[in-house]
C-alpha cells in the first residue's frame, strides 16, 4: 500500500511507523510542514492504561516512551493559601519534542519516508496513493478542503490559555489558583523531564481582556504570569516557546467533532477528527490510540473503503465518551468563579471529580487516606457526631427540619387516588419507602382543584377528606419511621385532563376532559385540548387553591411543601418563554415569566409555618431553541430565593415536544450545581442517580444538598438501607427487620453467596 500522513504530530508519526511495522512493503511517508523539532508546546501527559495500549502496539516505541517518561501519582490543589494532596492518580509526562522525536527515530528505523517543511494543501498533489491520514492537526486544511462531507463542528471554548515551561519542578501534578482585580487565573503544571515542567495559564476570556492580555506582547503576558505565580515559581522564570509561531500565544480551546471521518481513501485522524480539552489530558492519547485504531482496522478488512468504516464506527465511542468527560471538564475550569466560594477541601473534591467519571469510591481506590480525611472533614462540617460516615448518610438541616441523611424519594405520580383521595395504596407505598431508610419521602403532585389533575386518578388536597386521608399517612410515617413526608403541590396546566401513566401517556381521556388553563393558548401536543389563556381572575383563583392545599398540608402534618413549577405543568408553562407567549406583566422577559410562579410562592410561604422547609422544583433547562437554559435557571432560582425559598429541586425537561435531551448518568446533576454555587441556595439533584457512589460523589463535592432518586425508589424500596449495608455504614433499620439487616451484612461482608436462615 501506498500511504501518505500530512502532519508529522503523534497521530501521524505513530500511524506511519505501525503500518511500516505491520508490513514493510508499504511505502509510507510523513509529511510534515515545519522542521524536525518544531513544536508547539511542552509536555503532554498520559495515563497508565495509556501506555498499557501503546506497549501492547509497538513495545520498541513504548519502552523508550516509558524511559523518558516522569510518573508521578499524587495531585495538588493550592486554593486560597490552602494545599489539598492526594494521591494514586498514575500519570506520566514526557516533553512533545522528546516523544516526537522518538517516534522520528523509531520511522527511521522502519523505513518510513519523512519530508520537513514541506506544506500539503491538496492530496492531489501526492499522486498516486491507496490511503491519504489527513493527520494535520487541529486547524486540518484537508478537513477544510472537504467541510461538505466531514461537516466539522468547531465549538470556541470561553478560556483563553497559554502553554508555558519552568525550570521550576514540580512533584505532583499542581493546580494552582489566583485571584486577581479582574478574576481568577488557574495554572495546570506538570513535570515532564527531568528539569522542565509545563505551566499552562488559563482564564476566561472576559477576565484575560479586562486585565488588559489581549494588548499584550508575548513578553509582556509571560511577566504578567510571573508576576501572578510567583510565589509557586521559586524564582524561576516562565518560558515561552519562541520557535513555534503560536508558542507563546494566548489561545482559545476549540472543541472539535466531525460527521463523518472519511472520504474517499483520505481519512481523518488526531486533532484534526476530534479535540478534548487539555485538562483531561487526552488529545494525544487519541491521536495514538486512533493510530492504533486504523492499522488495526487496515489488518482486519480486505478493502480500504471497509478499514476506513470499521475505524470511523470504533473510535467514534471511544472518542465521545474521552469526550463527555471532557466537556464537564472544561466548563469547570470555565466557571472556577463558581467554586470559589467553597471550603478548599471541597473545592479540591469538586476539581478532582469534575467530569463526574471519577468518583467517591473511584477516588478511594486511589488513595483510601484521602477518602477518609474528606469524609471526616464533610461529616464534622454537616454536624455529624460519627467519624468515618459516607457523605450521603450524614444529616442535613433546613429551618426546624433535620433530615438524616441526604436521600430523597423523588416525586412520583402512581395515579391510584379516587376522587382525589389517597387510599391504602399510598400508605403502603410511601409507608415501604420511609421504612427503606430515606430521609424524605415525597408525595406526587398532589392537585389544587379538581382541573389542576393531570389524570383522574391523581391526588389532591382541596377538601378535608383528601386531608384526613393524607393526615393518616403522614401519622403513621411519622410513628413508625425515621422518615420525614414532604408534599408536592402542582396545577397540571395545559398538560392535564389525560391518561394514566401506563395507559397512554399525555394523551387526552377517551370522555370526560376538562377544560385546560394555561399562560397561553399553546397545546402540549396536536393531539392535547388548546387551553385558555388564563385571566386575572383565573390568575387569583389558582393562587388561593394553593394556599388552601397549603393549609391543609400544614395541618395534615406533612414536613415538607414543595412547589411544582417544573415539566411543563401550569407554572413551569409560565416560566418556559416556548409555553410563555403573553405580552403582559406575566410573560416576556424573566422577571415577567417568574411573576405569577413567585406569587404562588410567597403566597404559600406565608401560611406555611415558619419552621418547616419549603422547595420549589423548576425544569433548569427546556433542551430546546429558544427555552430555558441552565443561565436562566440560575436567574430564576435567584428570584425564588428572594422569596424565601430553601432549595432548588433542579430536574430539566417535559416542557415542549421539541426538546432533545442529552440523558447520561447524573446528567442533571451539573444544573444543580451551578444553582447551588452560583446562587448560594441548597439544591436537590435528581434524574439518574442511581448508585450509592453518585450520590456520596455529588453531595462532597457541593454539587447539591440532596440527591432525589425516582425509578431506583421503585425497583427497591429498601435503597437506602441496602446501600449503607454495602458500605459498611451503620444505619437505622426498622426494629422488625433487625435479622435482615444482620443477614445482608454478613453476606455482604463475606461476599459470598447469600445465606438461606439466619
Ligand atoms: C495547551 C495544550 C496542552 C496539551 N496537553 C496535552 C496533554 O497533557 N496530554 C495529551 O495527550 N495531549 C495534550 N494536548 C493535546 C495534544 O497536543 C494534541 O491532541 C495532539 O498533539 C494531537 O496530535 P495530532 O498528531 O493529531 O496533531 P498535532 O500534534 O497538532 O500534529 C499535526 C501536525 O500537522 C502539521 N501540519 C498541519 N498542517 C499541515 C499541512 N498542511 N501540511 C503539512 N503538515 C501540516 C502540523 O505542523 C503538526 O506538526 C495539549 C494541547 C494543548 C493545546
Ligand atoms: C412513575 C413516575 C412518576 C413521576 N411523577 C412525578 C411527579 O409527580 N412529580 C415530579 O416532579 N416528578 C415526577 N417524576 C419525575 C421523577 O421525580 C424524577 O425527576 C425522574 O424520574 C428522574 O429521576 P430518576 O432517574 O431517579 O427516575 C416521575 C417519574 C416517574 C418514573
Amino acid at each position: 500500500m501506498k500511504i501518505v500522513c500530512v502532519g508529522g504530530g503523534p497521530a501521524g508519526l505513530y500511524f506511519a511507523l505501525l503500518m511500516k511495522r505491520a508490513d514493510p512493503a508499504h511505502d509510507v511517508r510523513v509529511i510534515e510542514r515545519y522542521r524536525p523539532d518544531d513544536t508547539f508546546g511542552w509536555g503532554v501527559v498520559f495515563s497508565d492504561q495509556t501506555l498499557q495500549n501503546l506497549a501492547a502496539a509497538d513495545p520498541e516505541s513504548h519502552v523508550e516512551i516509558r524511559d523518558a517518561f516522569e510518573h508521578w501519582d499524587d495531585i495538588e490543589v493550592h486554593f486560597r493559601g490552602q494545599v489539598v494532596r492526594s494521591g494514586g492518580h498514575g500519570f506520566c509526562g514526557i516533553g512533545r519534542r522528546r516523544l516526537l522525536e522518538i517516534l522520528q527515530r523509531r520511522c527511521r528505523a522502519l523505513g518510513v519516508a519523512l519530508e520537513f517543511e514541506r506544506e500539503v494543501n491538496d492530496e492531489a498533489d501526492l499522486g498516486e496513493v491507496d490511503l491519504v491520514v489527513a493527520c494535520d492537526g487541529i486547524h486540518s486544511g484537508l478537513r477544510r478542503k472537504y467541510a461538505d462531507v466531514f461537516k466539522p463542528e468547531i465549538e470556541q471554548r470561553a478560556c483563553r490559555f497559554i502553554w508555558l515551561g519552568t525550570r521550576k519542578r514540580f512533584d505532583a501534578f499542581t493546580f494552582l489558583f489566583a485571584e486577581t482585580a479582574w478574576g481568577w487565573f488557574q495554572v495546570h503544571a506538570y513535570q515532564f523531564d527531568a528539569e522542565t515542567s509545563t505551566f499552562i495559564v488559563e482564564t476566561p476570556e472576559h477576565v484575560w481582556r479586562a486585565a488588559g492580555l489581549d494588548a499584550a506582547s508575548p513578553e509582556e503576558s509571560v511577566r504578567f504570569c510571573e508576576g501572578l505565580f510567583a510565589e509557586w515559581l521559586d524564582g524561576h522564570a516562565l518560558m515561552r516557546n519562541e520557535r513555534h509561531p503560536r508558542g507563546g500565544q494566548w489561545i482559545t480551546f476549540q472543541r472539535v467533532n466531525n460527521a463523518r471521518w472519511y472520504h474517499g481513501n483520505v481519512v481523518l485522524m488526531g486533532d484534526a477528527a476530534h479535540t478534548a480539552h487539555f485538562s483531561v489530558g487526552s488529545g494525544t492519547k487519541l491521536a495514538m490510540e486512533d493510530a492504533i485504531g486504523l492499522a488495526a482496522a487496515l489488518q482486519q478488512t480486505t478493502t480500504v473503503g471497509d478499514a476506513l468504516r470499521r475505524y470511523e464506527d470504533e473510535r467514534r465511542v471511544e472518542v465521545l465518551k474521552i469526550q463527555n468527560a471532557a466537556r464537564n471538564s472544561t466548563e469547570w475550569f470555565e466557571n472556577v468563579h463558581r467554586y470559589v466560594n467553597l471550603p478548599p477541601e471541597q473545592f479540591a473534591y469538586s476539581l478532582l471529580t469534575r467530569s463526574q467519571r471519577l468518583s467517591h469510591e473511584n477516588l478511594r481506590v486511589r488513595d483510601a487516606a484521602y477518602v477518609r480525611g474528606v469524609e471526616g472533614w464533610f461529616a464534622a462540617r454537616a454536624g455529624e457526631a460519627r467519624p468515618a460516615v459516607a457523605p450521603m448518610f450524614t444529616p442535613f438541616t433546613l429551618r426546624g427540619l433535620t433530615l438524616k441523611n441526604r436521600v430523597v424519594v423523588s416525586p412520583m405520580a402512581m395515579y391510584s387516588a379516587h376522587e382525589g383521595v389517597p387510599g391504602d395504596f399510598h400508605l403502603v407505598h410511601l409507608g415501604a419507602r420511609a421504612h427503606g431508610g430515606a430521609a424524605l419521602v415525597m408525595t406526587e403532585m398532589t392537585c389544587t382543584s379538581p382541573d389542576a389533575r393531570i389524570t383522574p386518578a391523581c391526588p389532591g388536597l382541596w377538601t378535608d377528606a383528601q386531608a384526613d386521608a393524607w393526615r393518616r399517612i403522614c401519622a403513621y410515617i411519622h410513628r413508625e419511621s425515621t422518615a420525614a413526608i414532604g408534599v408536592q403541590l402542582g396545577h397540571a396546566g395545559p398538560k392535564g385532563s389525560t391518561q394514566v401513566g401506563w395507559a397512554e401517556i399525555d394523551a387526552p381521556l377517551s370522555e370526560g376532559n376538562w377544560p385546560l388553563l394555561a399562560p397561553s393558548a399553546v397545546a402540549w401536543s396536536p393531539r392535547n385540548a388548546t387551553p385558555r389563556e388564563m385571566t386575572r381572575a383565573d390568575m387569583e383563583r389558582v393562587r388561593d387553591d394553593f394556599v388552601a392545599a397549603t393549609r391543609r398540608a400544614a395541618a395534615a402534618g406533612f414536613d415538607w411543601l414543595e412547589l411544582h413549577a417544573a415539566h411543563g405543568y401550569l407554572l413551569s408553562a409560565f416560566l418556559c418563554p416556548l409555553t410563555n407567549r403573553r405580552a403582559d406583566a406575566w410573560g416576556g422577559d424573566v422577571d415577567g415569566r417568574c411573576r405569577f410562579p413567585l406569587e404562588v410562592f410567597e403566597a404559600m410561604r406565608a401560611v406555611w409555618p415558619a419552621d418547616r422547609p419549603m422547595s420549589v422544583r423548576i425544569s433548569a433547562h427546556d433542551w430546546a431553541l429558544g427555552g430555558n437554559t441552565d443561565a436562566d435557571a440560575v436567574e430564576i432560582a435567584r428570584r425564588f430565593k428572594a422569596a424565601g425559598c430553601d432549595l432548588i429541586d433542579v430536574s430539566s425537561g417535559q416542557t415542549t415536544q421539541a426538546a432533545r435531551p442529552v440523558y447520561g448518568r447524573m446528567y442533571q446533576t451539573p444544573f444543580a450545581d451551578r444553582i447551588r454555587n452560583e446562587v448560594g441556595i441548597a439544591t436537590m439533584a435528581v434524574g439518574a442517580i442511581f448508585e450509592p457512589d453518585h450520590v456520596n460523589s455529588i453531595i462532597a463535592a457541593g454539587r447539591a444538598d440532596l440527591c432525589a432518586l425516582a425509578r431506583p425508589h421503585l425497583a427497591d424500596p429498601f435503597w437506602t438501607l441496602h446501600a449503607a449495608a454495602q458500605l459498611g455504614q451503620d444505619t437505622h433499620w426498622p426494629n422488625q427487620y433487625l435479622t435482615g439487616k444482620a443477614q445482608l451484612e454478613r453476606n455482604l461482608r463475606r461476599g459470598g453467596p447469600v445465606e438461606t436462615a439466619g
